[in-house]
């Protein structure tokens, strides 16, 4: 059996520790050690976007990385965006412009879209779709999940006003 090696990392602002072979990636151990199902595996190969999370600010495919890679990271997962139970001005816009079918791109579609936003919070429409280009979507054509996009930049640029 392989070598178990200490993880500790902090996520949606909780603090966890695991123990994990080295070989782990970090979107399995997200999933099966920690429970945090709302980081979707796809492709595996760093192609589809689907596992993306804010690693240390930056979007980030937790399929190519090791687990023990993000020892003392800060992670935020889909499941930390929402606050108090109130969902963030992204998922709000995702659900009121029908931005999401089966809904298996969607986690990786917020948290690139949110981080996209942090630096560009004012995006031209070609922009946003430059920046969903790094997560496939297989049912809705973009179409809904760009104009969801472009709206919750609108409302967030509103709350910060
Ligand atoms: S599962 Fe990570 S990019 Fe597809
Ligand atoms: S909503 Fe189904 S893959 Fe995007």
């Amino acid at each position: 059996m392989n070598k178990m090696l200490d993880v500790r990392l902090t996520v949606n602002g909780k603090a966890h520790e695991g123990r994990c072979e080295p070989r782990t990636l970090l979107a399995d151990f997200l999933r099966d050690d920690l429970s945090l199902t709302g980081t979707h595996v796809g492709c595996e190969h760093g192609v589809c976007g689907a596992c993306t999370i804010l690693f240390n600010g930056e979007a980030t495919r937790s399929c190519i990385m090791f687990a023990v890679q993000a020892d003392g990271a800060d992670i935020i997962t889909v499941e930390g965006i929402a606050k108090d139970g109130v969902l963030h001005p992204l998922q709000q816009a995702f659900h009121e412009h029908h931005g999401l079918q089966c809904g298996f791109c969607t986690p990786g579609m917020l948290i690139v879209a949110l981080d996209f936003l942090r630096v560009n919070p004012s995006p031209s429409e070609a922009e946003v779709r430059e920046a969903l280009s790094a997560v496939l979507c297989r049912c809705t054509g973009y179409q809904n999940i760009v104009k969801a996009v472009m709206a919750a930049a609108q409302s967030m640029r509103r709350d910060q006003g």
